[in-house]
């Protein structure tokens, strides 16, 4: 049965008790088998628990996206100030240097572009190919709600069991329809099937009212997702609410590429999601990094 009941004051979140992590620095990572672990740990920095994820995978069903026509030239020198970097195999192969010791996120799904629909995926990755390219997690969308959801989820455990077998993460990202509501209810659902049904990390969106009933009734690591580019103080805050409630990290693209100044972009999310920077000062440290740019 669905769950019908909307009212979170019905609820026991504990949103206030954070989970107990036995044995490993990550949520719900402690029963992991050592190379999971060891991935995880390069992607989640071990002394803060928390991750700046540098998504530029946007070209698997956009094309060469505002921002992202050249990753050569505007992208690959971006990837040395981030933690991690999620992006397709076709861009990891031929555009960034072996050299860049950074993890690899690798997308590992698609199909439809967006001309058509876009739950309609499939797996487009052989687990053999990750592994040739060194990756430290693998991932997909999920579309809970979507037309083609079974199948999303379906991608999902089958990725995670090929994972398994390697010691791979799966992360989970929760896409969502157009014409749904994005709101605490839709990705406590969402994130939390995706939990269950097997993956260690879920990239989900960040909603104002109940972010923290999210990451209480997920019990594996959630990192936030950017979506479209907002204010730079708005993207700033928004980072920083969700770490506060318990994200354990971001996953942005647009907010960064896109923004006038990149790289301090960059560098001052790492002081939010790091440090606890608030927003304010993240912004004054942003515009004076962005000054210094622009006279060097
Ligand atoms: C989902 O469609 C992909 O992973 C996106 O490319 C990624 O989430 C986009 O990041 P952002 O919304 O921060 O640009």
């Amino acid at each position: 049965m669905p769950d019908t009941d909307a009212v979170k004051e019905a609820k026991k979140f504990y949103e206030d008790v954070p989970a107990k992590t036995p044995g490993f620095f990550l949520k719900g990572a402690g029963s992991l088998d050592w190379g999971m672990k060891n991935r995880l740990a390069r992607i989640f920095n071990p002394n803060s628990g928390r991750t700046v994820m540098f998504a530029i995978d946007h070209g698997y069903f956009q094309g060469p996206t505002t921002g992202l026509e050249r990753i050569d030239l505007t992208i690959v020198p971006l990837m040395y100030h981030a933690d991690a970097i999620m992006l397709t195999r076709g861009i990891l192969r031929t555009t960034v240097p072996p050299s860049l010791t950074k993890p690899v996120v690798m997308r590992c799904s698609g199909g439809p572009s967006i001309l058509k629909e876009l739950s309609n995926e499939e797996l487009a990755v052989d687990i053999e190919d990750a592994i040739r390219m060194n990756v430290s997690a693998i991932t997909l969308q999920v579309f809970i709600g979507g037309e083609f959801e079974t199948r999303s989820v379906h991608n999902m455990t089958r990725l995670v069991d090929m994972g398994l077998r390697y010691g791979i993460p799966t992360m989970a990202v929760t896409a969502v329809g157009k014409d749904m509501v994005r709101d605490a209810r839709y990705f406590r659902l969402a994130c939390r099937i995706c939990a269950e049904l097997g993956a260690q990390i879920i990239k989900t969106y960040y909603v104002p009212e109940g972010f923290e009933t999210i990451t209480a009734s997920c019990p594996v690591p959630i990192v936030m997702a950017g979506g479209k580019k907002i204010p730079v103080l708005d993207a700033l805050t928004m980072a920083y609410n969700a770490i506060q409630q318990g994200a354990s990290g971001v996953d942005m693209g647009r907010n960064i590429f896109q923004s006038d100044a990149p790289e301090a972009m960059m560098k001052v999310i790492g002081k939010v999601v790091h440090e606890d920077m608030k927003p304010q000062d993240a912004y004054e440290l942003y515009e004076t990094l962005k000054n210094e740019a622009e006279k060097s």
